[in-house]
């Protein structure tokens, strides 16, 4: 079946539409899904407006019936002219061709090319825009692998050239993480939330996402919302008197890309320093080094480290734990005493909530959720800041025997595809912290899958996240 006479079908099999999650208040004339029936140039026809107050790399501006929205990104600088729907788009030579797209909203019909961005359009509760994804196989998101399994979205294909132009050709919009795809500038919009440096910048792409579905209420209260639990989490973990040195630190084995070089890497990323001096920890970056290939001289740069994230880009769930870890790292347990990390139990992985190919959350949930993340670099760092209750969502610890949480589409809850995905952190205003220590839950795994063409792929996203 073509994604067309699928998208028909589907037009037919459609439930009746569902409110969207926060109906705009707006006296406005129009409500935020619908097309303007009598256009009035002195009408302004978004009334709720994006004030970006974190991120640093996209710019809001609003005219009566379109939005100028920039991606100003380096290297990215792509301007996006975003106009109501039954209303006139302004004359092309007010803009730079070159680099602006023209793009009527709201948008209905979209793929999206990254994990990264399923997540944002979720929180936002538009997950029935999404009509088509690619590397799906690393799709965490349960109700998009749902929808993926029922054939309600389509997997974009990778080997085929000239389907992947007809499947392409059949969205509005294509929500594209790095690449403008060739033949289809003009409805490609690149984002740049994993570029944008801290947690808080990150999560304020959900009002980037907003501006393509009129949903700039819903978007500036959610990130507000984050805000404000993220504040408090930070607050109550700098307040500890210790600050534990944490370092996120990846091993990368002898292949052909890497002149079969071993090499051990401590991240310098701002994001992680943000994350980790708000956790109410010393971040660690080396200092002078960050990469080695003398596995003696890493070793003995991060001995003193109290808690260690390793990134290590592995697939598959043996070689994921913790003896893993030791042979990559080139230790053993009798090591215990020489390392700190070791002697406190404190090895962690960002790999706790992943789809059964492995495909991480880390780069798709995490991205957007900056005070779940924050909690989970608490629970690493600090863990009697938390509830005893407080389990892990994406950094679990490989020294505890902490398994991943498999996402699969049985748990897709909802198929309301207009109800939007829940932030999974907790309420940090109704914490209880007197003084528990973390337990774990009993979590079943499932048997993993190695999906190795998918390497690359991880590989490019790893990229992406540690700039
Ligand atoms: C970005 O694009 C604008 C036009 O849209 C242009 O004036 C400006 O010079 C560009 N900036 C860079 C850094 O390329
Ligand atoms: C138009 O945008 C392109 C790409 O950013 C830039 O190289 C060029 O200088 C811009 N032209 C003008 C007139 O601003
Ligand atoms: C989805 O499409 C594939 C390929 O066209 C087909 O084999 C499969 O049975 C379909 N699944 C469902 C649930 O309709
Ligand atoms: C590629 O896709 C097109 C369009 O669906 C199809 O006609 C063609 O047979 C496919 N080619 C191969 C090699 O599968
Ligand atoms: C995009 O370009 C194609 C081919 O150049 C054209 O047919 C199409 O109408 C354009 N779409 C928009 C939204 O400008
Ligand atoms: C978000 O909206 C809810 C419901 O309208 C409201 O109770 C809450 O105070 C708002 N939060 C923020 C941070 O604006
Ligand atoms: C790759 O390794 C060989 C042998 O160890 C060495 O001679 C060569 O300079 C290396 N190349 C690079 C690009 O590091
Ligand atoms: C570690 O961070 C410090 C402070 O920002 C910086 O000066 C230094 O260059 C960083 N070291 C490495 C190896 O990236
Ligand atoms: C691992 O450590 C031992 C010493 O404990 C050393 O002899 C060996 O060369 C190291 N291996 C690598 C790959 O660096
Ligand atoms: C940093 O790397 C250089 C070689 O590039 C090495 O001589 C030096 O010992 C390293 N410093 C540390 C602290 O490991
Ligand atoms: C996923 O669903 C299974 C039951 O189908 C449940 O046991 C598991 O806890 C769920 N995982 C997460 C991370 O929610
Ligand atoms: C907080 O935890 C303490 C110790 O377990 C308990 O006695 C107390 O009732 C809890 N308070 C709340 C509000 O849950």
């Amino acid at each position: 079946m073509t994604l067309r006479n699928l998208s028909m079908a589907l037009l037919l099999l459609a439930t009746p539409f569902l409110a969207a999650p926060v109906v705009s208040q707006s006296q406005g004339p129009i409500a935020q899904d619908d097309c303007v029936k009598n256009y009035d140039p002195n009408t302004d026809y978004f009334p709720s407006k994006i004030e970006v107050d974190h991120a640093t790399l996209f710019t809001v501006h609003y005219e009566n019936n379109y939005k100028v929205v920039s991606n100003v990104a380096p290297g990215v600088n792509q301007t996006y002219v975003l106009t109501q729907c039954g209303t006139p788009p302004p004359d092309s030579s007010l803009f730079n061709t070159s680099n602006t797209v023209f793009i009527t909203i709201p948008v209905d019909n979209a793929a999206v090319v990254t994990t990264t961005s399923i997540a944002f359009i979720e929180m936002l509760g538009e997950r029935s825009a999404i009509k088509a994804v690619d590397t799906e196989a690393l799709v965490s998101s349960p109700c998009v692998q749902y929808d993926l399994e029922h054939n309600k979205t389509v997997a974009i294909d990778d080997r085929n050239a000239t389907l992947r132009t007809d499947q392409l050709e059949d969205v509005d919009v294509i929500f594209s993480g790095m690449e403008v795809e060739p033949g289809l500038e003009n409805k490609t919009v690149i984002t740049s939330e994993v570029l944008d440096p801290g947690p808080l910048n990150r999560a304020e792409w959900l009002e980037f996402y907003a501006t393509f579905f009129n949903q700039e209420q819903y978007a500036q209260n959610l990130t507000a919302t984050i805000n404000n639990n993220y504040n408090c989490f930070k607050d109550a973990a700098t307040s500890q008197p210790t600050k534990p040195v944490i370092a996120w630190t990846s091993y990368d084995a002898p292949a052909d890309y890497n002149n079969n070089t071993a090499s051990w890497t401590i991240s310098d990323a701002e994001y992680k320093r943000i994350l980790s001096e708000n956790a109410g920890a010393t971040f660690y970056n080396g200092t002078t080094n960050n990469t080695f290939t003398d596995n003696a001289e890493f070793l003995e740069s991060i001995k003193d480290v109290d808690v260690i994230i390793d990134e290590t880009m592995i697939l598959g769930s043996s070689e994921s734990d913790m003896q893993a870890f030791l042979n990559n790292y080139n230790l053993t347990s009798a090591n215990k005493d020489d390392y700190k990390f070791l002697k406190n139990e404190a090895v962690f992985r960002e790999d706790g909530l992943v789809n059964p190919n492995d495909g991480r959350d880390w780069f798709s949930g995490a991205v957007v959720m900056a005070d779940a993340v924050l909690q989970d670099v608490i629970r690493a760092v600090h863990p009697n800041v938390l509830p005893a209750s407080v389990h892990y969502n994406w950094i679990r610890n490989i020294a505890k025997d902490e398994p991943p949480q498999i996402l699969t589409s049985a748990n897709c809850t909802s198929t309301d595809a207009d109800k939007p995905v829940p932030d999974r952190a907790i309420q940090c205003s109704t914490m209880n912290t007197t003084g528990h220590d973390t337990q774990s839950l009993e979590v079943n795994v499932g048997s993993l899958t190695i999906a190795s063409a998918w390497t690359a792929v991880l590989v490019v996203f790893t990229a992406a996240m540690t700039v």
